[in-house]
């Protein structure tokens, strides 16, 4: 599928361009803009080292990177769709985000380097890169086998099991990740603040990489399961986001060490993080109301739940500025009947919805 750009987006594709920092470049690729990694990386110059080179030894795998980013950007919209600050991709209000230490820049630099994780390593399992493929899995141990269906054999014998099928190569995606996502960066930021960044990369891709499920399928004369293959399977991203917001609200407050190389937990009796916490060093602002020095778009007009008493209901949401219940109207395919063959044809109905909307 190809977009055509329109001149607006395309000079806001060379303004993207400018930061030093390739992630706020994706993050801002929210828009429907269709990633061309020729031309990111005919900017080379503007990248640090190991992403130049990336960029021109690799092109594929910098355009499934692109990819990664995306689907990061989704998920974190999707899971901050409630939420004052909901992971707008506005580039303006986003690359403030990206400046500071706070925890919606802990969950955006986390989510992304997930999401590159998963979407290069599914990228191998299809065959879409030459670099990689399935997961290598002889040299492995042979899976466990689950105590239910064991008892199924009739011969005495245990069932056998073995490593088979098309495994997702995760050390690869996580290995591109760690080259893209953790390349050293450019002058102007605090040592501390890179430190944060890298930990929270880190947490990204391990919550992709610690949470392989096993799956396996049986063989043998009907059912009887003589055999099984296995193969390791990347969660679904959706629990990987699942998990990045849990994180995200259990994030660790830090700050740098006397030797100004390290990060040490503020406050007494705090367990120290571990890999997979988020961490941060700033309390966020409120994003009550729009700021363009935080990067907050403020929450007039969003909507809200009336009954809900969570950060989606309208007393937070709306800051305790009071909210206005709107009915809507708009159209949705019912009464849908299939023909045969093959089409589908629905009447339109209007739909009625009550919505809260902030003041
Ligand atoms: C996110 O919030 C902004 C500002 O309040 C709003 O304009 C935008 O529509 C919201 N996006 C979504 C997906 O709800
Ligand atoms: C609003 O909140 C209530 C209570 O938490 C919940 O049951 C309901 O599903 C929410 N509605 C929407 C549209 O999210």
């Amino acid at each position: 599928m190809t977009i055509p750009l329109s001149r607006t987006q395309l000079a806001l594709f060379f303004i993207l361009l400018c930061p030093v920092n390739i992630i706020g470049l994706w993050w801002a690729v929210g828009s429907p803009l269709v990633m061309d990694p020729n031309s990111i990386c005919r900017k080379t110059k503007r990248l640090a080292g190991k992403q130049a080179e990336l960029c021109q030894n690799q092109p594929e795998i910098v355009h499934e990177v692109a990819k990664g980013a995306k689907l990061g950007v989704r998920e974190c919209q999707y899971q901050f769709r409630f939420r004052r600050w909901n992971c707008t991709s506005q580039n303006k209000y986003f690359g403030k985000i990206l400046q500071q230490d706070i925890r919606e820049t802990a969950f955006v630099y986390a989510i992304t380097a997930a999401g590159v994780t998963h979407t290069v390593t599914q990228a191998c399992s299809m065959g879409e890169l030459l670099q990689c493929g399935c997961e290598a899995t002889r040299s492995r141990a042979p899976p466990r086998p689950a105590s239910s269906s064991s008892s199924t054999t009739t011969s005495g014998e245990g069932v056998k099991w073995e490593w088979g099928g098309c495994g997702d190569d995760v050390e690869f995606g996580y290995e591109k990740s760690k080259q893209f996502m953790d390349a050293k960066r450019k002058k102007g930021k605090s040592d501390i603040r890179t430190l944060i960044d890298l930990h929270n990369n880190e947490a990204g891709r391990l919550a992709v990489r610690n949470y392989m499920r096993t799956e396996c399928k049986c063989h043998g004369l009907s059912g009887s399961c003589t055999l099984r293959t296995c193969w390791k399977k990347m969660p679904h991203f959706r629990e990987v986001g699942d998990r990045l917001l849990e994180r995200f609200n259990g994030a660790s407050k830090v700050m740098g060490g006397n030797d100004g190389k390290t990060l040490v937990p503020v406050g007494q009796n705090i367990k120290p993080p571990d890999k997979q916490d988020l961490i941060y060093s700033a309390e966020s602002p409120d994003f009550c109301s729009p700021n363009r020095k935080t990067g907050s778009l403020g929450t007039r007009g969003r909507m809200c739940n009336s009954t809900a008493m969570d950060v989606s209901g309208c007393d937070l949401l709306c800051c305790e500025r009071g909210y206005r219940d709107e009915t809507v109207v708009f159209e949705e395919n019912c009464l849908c009947r299939f023909h045969w063959c093959c089409v589908v044809q629905c009447k339109k109905c209007s739909v009625r919805k009550e919505l809260s909307l902030c003041h």
